[in-house]
């Protein structure tokens, strides 16, 4: 039986409308992505990635009281209890950094006061919890591969700067922190996607939070979604050298391989977040003296859109970004988690108002009823 064969099934549920929500609008044409009504190019020239929190689980943007008394608590949050630390940086030195960040977020919800309440006062609390408290998790995590201590939030520093100062010990230069700031801000929302989705299903069932977190994790580590950053980064440097990377894109896709960052479900003809993260990263390159990964993608670009008419999605150009940040390679996807938590937070809210579990059907293709013949008698 073919899938077209079954009446309203769609593989992949490509064009299905499986909720309605007021957070973000992708654009199939990838003119603009925009995040309750902002244009998410106009957050990343003007606005700060906590701003965009505050945006994305209040539905509107702050007055300066408001706003100062958000950072506050994001602030305040930051901190993980020191069990928790050790817990993080004692587990295997092999595991990849996906499942540690899922495990420590599933750690801290024994840890949250509001564990097991789902109302919106606590939701929201817990979700300035969850954004705070990541990077920090995340950063002691780095530093303890490297055989060094974890380090304390730095007080004084934005999200971002407060990240990489807690990973390096060192203030960061501000292009760097505003480099990874946009690249948070692009990665804060992006409607049904499929670890947003998982989110919710999970909280269709009523689950708590931190739950409905640990499976969206679990969705994005894939290569097909968030995944992709990491894998986008390998083969920058597999192909190693600019006049390498035509005929290694042409002889992959020959093959029929997936390159990975390329690509998209929704957008069709561009992925406006691109642009953006690749003019950082040529910034950022510039500034280093280190143009060689950005002068492998622009290649990788051409000839994709040349040969397959596919265009870049966010995770490509995010690659040499991070990596000209100093980053571990495996740490690009989780940089995924930290920029999207307050947009999974948000769809986790808006699920509970007039919540009906998620139940699709599936179309049985298995055989028809038979008897039960007891072992003895079978041959
Ligand atoms: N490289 C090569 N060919 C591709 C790529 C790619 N990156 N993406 C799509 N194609 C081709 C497919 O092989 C397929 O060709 P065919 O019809 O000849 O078999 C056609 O384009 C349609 O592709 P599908 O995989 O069916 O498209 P789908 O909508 O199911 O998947 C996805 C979208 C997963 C993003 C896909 O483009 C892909 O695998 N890209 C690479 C992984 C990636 O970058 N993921 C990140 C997505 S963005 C995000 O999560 C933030």
């Amino acid at each position: 039986m073919m899938p077209s064969d079954v009446p309203g099934y769609s593989p992949g549920l490509e064009d299905v409308i499986a909720g309605l929500s007021g957070i973000s609008k992708v654009d199939p044409e990838g003119d603009e992505l925009i995040y309750y009504g902002y244009k998410v190019s106009q957050l990343c020239e003007q606005s700060s990635f906590e701003e965009v929190c505050y945006l994305l689980l209040n539905g509107t943007l702050p007055l300066k009281n408001e706003f100062t008394a958000f950072q506050k608590k994001l602030i305040e949050e930051r901190s993980v209890p020191s069990k928790l630390i050790q817990y993080i940086c004692e587990l295997p030195k092999e595991a990849h950094y996906m499942d540690v960040l899922r495990s420590g977020i599933s750690n801290l919800s024994h840890y949250d006061p509001q564990c097991e309440d789902n109302s919106k006062e606590a939701e929201l609390a817990k979700s300035i919890r969850l954004i705070a408290k990541v990077p920090t998790l995340l950063a002691a995590r780095i530093r303890a591969q490297k055989g060094a201590k974890p380090l304390a939030p730095h007080a004084k520093l934005g999200h971002a700067a407060n990240f990489l100062y807690m990973v390096n010990g060192t203030e960061p230069d501000p292009d760097f922190a505003k480099a990874l700031d946009v690249s948070l801000i692009c990665y804060a929302e992006h409607g049904f996607n499929a670890s947003t989705f998982t989110a919710r299903v999970i909280a269709s069932t009523l689950s708590e939070m931190h739950s409905c977190i640990t499976g969206a994790i679990g969705a994005l580590k894939g290569p097909l979604h968030g995944g992709a950053n990491e894998q986008a980064m390998y083969m920058l440097q597999e192909i190693g050298d600019p006049a390498k990377a035509e005929g290694w894109i042409k002889e992959k896709l020959a093959q029929k391989a997936k390159i990975m960052g390329f690509g998209h479900r929704v957008y069709k003809k561009k992925d406006a977040r691109a642009p953006i993260l690749k003019n950082w990263g040529w910034k950022l390159a510039k500034k280093l003296g280190q143009t060689k990964w950005h002068e492998i993608a622009e290649i990788v670009e051409r000839v994709m859109m040349s040969e397959k008419k596919l265009f870049p999605n966010v995770d490509f150009p995010a690659a040499p970004l991070y990596y000209l940040l100093g980053l571990p390679i495996e740490v690009d996807t989780p940089l995924f988690v930290v920029g999207r938590m307050p947009g999974w937070c948000a769809h986790i809210i808006e699920q509970r108002v007039g919540n009906r579990i998620m139940r699709p059907e599936s179309h049985y293709t298995g055989p028809q009823a038979r008897d039960y013949i007891p072992l003895i008698k079978r041959s």
